[in-house]
């Protein structure tokens, strides 16, 4: 990864942190968008200690505002005006119905439109890039709901658990989504794969929940892998050249496997880009990116074969 540069969100704790430690210590350049200023730095302190790596730096932002991805964006283009690697990891669990401050559900804004939003932002500059890799890290628990086309907001109906799958299921779309997209255009040294990532011994269901949330998710967790083990998806498909253009997967323990059937329909996935289209104020999602005359490849999006990790 020497040369490279990433991008990774929610770096400061859990599969992030990981993903962000183990691209630094491949020799990367990593970049680390944490919520404040503070925690970025005290990451950019540990993983520089942990690593060696004088490499990564960190910039804030409250991925609930959009606002505020948008100046992320633009203050990393200004230093890196080529990305090779974004990891969409950041993710929340609530219990309570909260809105942000576009009126958006917080769950969906920040696990879904921040990624549409972040990806949107940086695409001139991962375009650039003849290698250019979107990982979204996404869940498992996106089998147990559908996109509530009728109240994406699930005013009606809110349960903290049921906007989260829906938040999960919304980056697999994406992900079928953008790839058709990015194929359409002939854009085929960018891809774009979702992660499970696994059940992962992390504070995601402690930090914003009601008490018994919490101690059903303590209960839980119990049971799963570590942090390190839980980013082992995410940094084969940033930096394994066995998946040097495989695109539009969703991934589980290294291998793609088989996501919701909803995920695979084209109108469901293109219903819900217009919608983020519309929250987030894009009128052109490709602006700013330099067209290719790439002939589209027809199996760019075929399954790679099982690999363990490098
Ligand atoms: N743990 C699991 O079992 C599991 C399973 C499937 C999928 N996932 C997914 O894995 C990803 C990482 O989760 P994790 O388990 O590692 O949880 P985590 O330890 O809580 O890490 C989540 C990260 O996202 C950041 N974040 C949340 N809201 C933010 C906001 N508004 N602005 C900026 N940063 C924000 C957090 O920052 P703060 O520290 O400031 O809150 C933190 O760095 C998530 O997308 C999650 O949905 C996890």
């Amino acid at each position: 990864m020497e040369g490279k540069v990433c991008v990774v969100t929610g770096a400061n704790t859990g599969i992030g942190y990981e993903t962000a430690k183990a691209l630094a210590a491949k020799g990367a350049s990593v970049i680390l968008v944490c919520r404040t200023t503070e925690k970025g730095q005290r990451t950019v302190d540990r993983i520089r200690e942990a690593t060696g790596s004088t490499k990564v730096t960190a910039v804030a932002a409250d991925l609930a505002v959009q606002d505020q991805i948008r100046k992320a964006a633009a203050a990393i283009r200004v230093q890196h005006p080529r990305i090779d690697v974004l990891v969409n990891n950041a993710g929340i669990w609530l219990s309570d119905l909260r809105l942000t401050k576009e009126g958006v559900e917080t769950q969906f804004a920040v696990n879904h439109l921040a990624y549409f939003l972040l990806t949107h932002e940086l695409l001139p500059a991962l375009s650039r890039s003849d290698d250019g890799r979107i990982v979204c890290v996404s869940s498992d628990s996106h089998f147990q709901t559908h996109i509530h086309f009728d109240d994406l907001n699930l005013t009606h109906r809110y349960h903290g658990l049921r906007a989260y799958a829906q938040s999960k299921r919304a980056n697999v779309l994406f992900v079928r989504e953008l790839n058709r997209r990015l194929r359409a255009r002939g854009m085929n040294q960018l891809t774009i794969n979702a992660v499970q990532p696994g059940l992962v011994k992390t504070d995601i269901g402690v930090k914003h929940t009601i008490s018994l949330h919490s101690l059903a998710w303590k209960v839980r967790r119990a049971g799963g892998v570590t942090p390190a083990e839980g980013a082992r998806t995410n940094i084969f498909l940033a930096s394994s050249p066995v998946v040097q253009g495989v695109s539009g997967q969703y991934w589980d323990k290294c291998v793609p496997k088989r996501s919701a059937r909803e995920t695979y329909d084209p109108e469901t996935a293109r219903r819900l880009w217009d919608i983020c289209e519309k929250l987030t104020d894009i009128t052109d999602y490709f602006e700013g990116v330099t067209p290719t005359d790439e002939a589209p490849s027809a199996d760019a999006t075929a399954p790679a074969p099982a690999n363990t990790p490098s």
